[in-house]
């Protein structure tokens, strides 16, 4: 496998076998996930090891070009997430996209283990740090959950922890900090409560998570805190994000509104 952090592409007969593999599997009922509308499988190829989603699109959005997902992630996270190796149309009413293939194993996976490696802490610190690198490139993720966190044991010249499932990411101007909060709650709402062996560490995980984040994103303490207690509250209490301001910035903005 080529160990390029570029979108280094493969030839179209390389991209097609590999499709074709990926359909093989799915239909021998070893797909990762076989949903009506997208499937994503494990794929070997020419000594390489792929991930390979098909989506099942509708013809039309083909047609006027309006596609379910955006391909433009590769470039907007380059470095962040395994590198996109194609993504072209297949069949009539398909679309394919091959990433490399990091590992097997991810944040929500890696507490069903026992003994839990050694390593956790530093793990979940760098998913923590990976996310705050995210949202310093104003992307918003719309799905950060532990799953899609991957522990990148394949790819030597990529950091230890990947994001993947970006088909819906979204770049801002300025991230909003409710998105910020959506993208912490959805990591502590899908935290792994029914693995019991492992749970009561748990908690030095996600601390260690909040830490990575504060400490990338150069976060005080206080903020930090705030942060958290207002995404843990979305993510109990399914509320809506109420975004915190400084006292002095809500001053200031009354301030501008009796004008
Ligand atoms: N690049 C990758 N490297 C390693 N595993 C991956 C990669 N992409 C996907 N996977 C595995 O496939 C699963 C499904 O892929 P994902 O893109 O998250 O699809 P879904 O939208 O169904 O969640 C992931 O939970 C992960 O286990
Ligand atoms: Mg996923």
């Amino acid at each position: 496998m080529t160990e390029t952090t570029e979108n280094t592409q493969l030839d179209d007969e390389a991209a097609k076998s590999i499709a074709s593999l990926h359909f093989d599997i799915v239909r021998e009922g070893h797909a990762l996930r076989n949903l009506s509308k997208r499937q994503v499988s494990r794929v070997q190829f020419g000594g390489g090891k792929y991930v390979v989603k098909s989506y099942r699109i509708n013809p039309f959005r083909r047609i006027f070009n309006c596609m379910p997902f955006n391909t433009d992630y590769a470039n907007l996270l380059g470095g962040l997430t395994p590198p996109l190796r194609a993504n072209f149309a297949y069949r009539f009413n398909c679309q394919v996209t091959i990433v490399d293939d990091a590992g097997e194993m991810d944040l929500f996976h890696l507490f069903a283990h026992f003994p839990l490696p050694s390593n956790f802490i530093d793990i979940y610190s760098n998913a923590g740090k990976l996310l705050a690198k995210i949202h310093a490139k104003n992307i918003f993720h719309a799905d950060t959950k532990p799953p899609n966190f991957v522990i990148n044991s394949n790819l030597p010249s990529m950091p230890p922890i990947l994001i993947i499932d970006c088909d819906k990411i979204r770049k801002y101007h300025a991230i909003p900090m409710e998105k910020k909060l959506f993208n912490l709650a959805q990591f502590i709402a899908c935290s792994p409560s029914k693995i019991d062996s492992n749970l009561q560490l748990y908690p030095n995980a996600m601390k260690a998570f909040f830490d990575g984040y504060a400490q990338e994103g150069k976060l005080t303490r206080g903020a930090l805190d705030n942060m958290v207690g207002d995404a843990v509250a979305c993510a109990l209490g399914n509320r809506k994000i109420e975004v915190r301001m400084p006292p002095a910035m809500k001053k200031g903005l009354s301030a501008s509104m009796m004008k």
